[in-house]
């Protein structure tokens, strides 16, 4: 997966002598410690990549950084220090007008509030970026008419924003940022003032658009539950650092620290976890049927749980070519839904030869 965008080392103090608190900073200080002094680390020394086609999170409480983060991401605000580049372009380099460019064309933002236009129609709220751009007015409105439908808006074009409820104005913002060409799309806390049924719909609908759009996006929100649905990974922050980066896998089965793992307990595992994560790869005595009802790496937790309510062994996981690449005993899901330890201890051996594995084939 080649890098669309990278964060080398960033940092984003406000207050008196920047350069001097970063100094500090990478000698190891903490935001605590300049906050005596009248400065805020908002980002400190903060690094990934996003790869083309990635749902990267960013994770954390209100007041860690995420916002700062994201508007340094598209060139709103310039670091203290380190560098953001898009396709390997130093965006930090560029011109005032280099970067309008780049912000008008490559990269849509989605924000909580739906920043929609009242006076203007859903079309031509959802035309804005595009007139923004340029774009002559039948061209961004088929555009726009395509976007609309996409977001399951089709039929509302012609509607006034206040006719539409909370979720419905969030989708005209979804379909504004969809209309460009941008393939770079931030999203900053962009479903965090729906109610969760609607929440939940948008989380699917972005998931589902997502499959054929293949943006990459930046999604920011302060709900782990909502990040382990949505993200390809997460970073997790706290207090302007990023403590964690991982699949929603890595995360819920091993935290980096107290603070990640105080987080999770609140984590619906059952929605994360997936047969390849928690099965056993190297069964000793657990008699599995590879001809009775069996799982993929990728079935869901939840469903794993069915199967193994139907079948009367250990359920089998199988590969490509139906190959066995792990087994679930029923007692090994039970240690996954536990919130201490996530990992549960090796099935023991019950029956059978010391280290036979016993799977019968039909
Ligand atoms: N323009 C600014 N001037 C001073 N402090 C700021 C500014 N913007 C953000 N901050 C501070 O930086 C920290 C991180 O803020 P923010 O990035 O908005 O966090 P989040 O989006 O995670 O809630 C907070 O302590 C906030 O008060
Ligand atoms: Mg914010």
């Amino acid at each position: 997966m080649s890098a669309r965008l990278e964060a080398e080392h960033l940092f984003k103090v406000f207050g008196r002598r920047p350069d001097e608190a970063v100094e500090r900073l990478r000698q190891g200080a903490d935001r605590e410690e300049l906050r005596g002094d009248g400065t805020t680390a908002a980002v400190i020394d903060a690094s990934f990549s996003v790869g083309e086609g990635e749902i990267f999170v960013v994770m954390g409480l209100s007041g860690s950084g995420k916002s700062t983060l994201l508007r340094m991401l598209n060139g709103l605000l310039e670091p203290t220090a380190g560098r953001v580049r898009h396709d390997g372009q130093d965006l930090t380099a560029l011109t005032d007008r280099a970067l309008r460019e780049v912000r008008s064309r490559k990269i849509s933002m989605v924000f909580q509030h739906f920043a929609l236009f009242p006076h203007r129609s859903v079309r031509d709220n959802a035309a804005y970026g595009l007139e923004v751009q340029g774009v002559p007015r039948a061209e961004r409105e088929r555009r726009a008419d395509e976007a609309l439908a996409l977001c399951g808006l089709a039929g509302w074009e012609k509607s006034w924003p206040d006719e539409l409820s909370g979720g419905m104005q969030q989708r005209v913002g979804l379909a504004r940022a969809l209309a460009t060409d941008a393939d770079l799309l931030l999203m900053d806390e962009s479903f965090s003032a729906l109610d969760p049924l609607i929440r939940r719909d948008m989380q699917d609908q972005l998931l589902e658009l997502q499959k054929t759009l293949k943006k990459t996006i930046v999604f920011i929100t302060h709900d782990l539950n909502e990040a382990m649905r949505l993200g390809d990974r997460i970073a997790v922050m706290r207090d302007g650092r990023i403590v964690q980066t991982g699949t929603a896998e890595d995360i819920l089965l091993r935290p980096a620290n107290d603070y990640v793992a105080s987080f999770i307990q609140d984590v619906d595992r059952s929605r994360v976890l997936t047969a390849a994560a928690v099965m056993d790869t190297d069964p000793r005595g657990d008699e599995a049927d590879c001809a009775c009802e069996t799982a993929t790496p990728d079935t869901p937790f939840t469903e794993l749980c069915a199967i193994s309510a139907r079948v009367p062994h250990a359920v089998a996981v199988l590969g490509t070519d139906r190959a066995l690449v792990g087994v679930v005993p029923r007692q090994r899901l039970v240690g996954f839904l536990g919130d201490e330890d996530a990992e549960p201890t090796p099935c023991r051996n019950e029956g059978g030869e010391d280290g036979k594995k016993v799977i019968s084939r039909a």
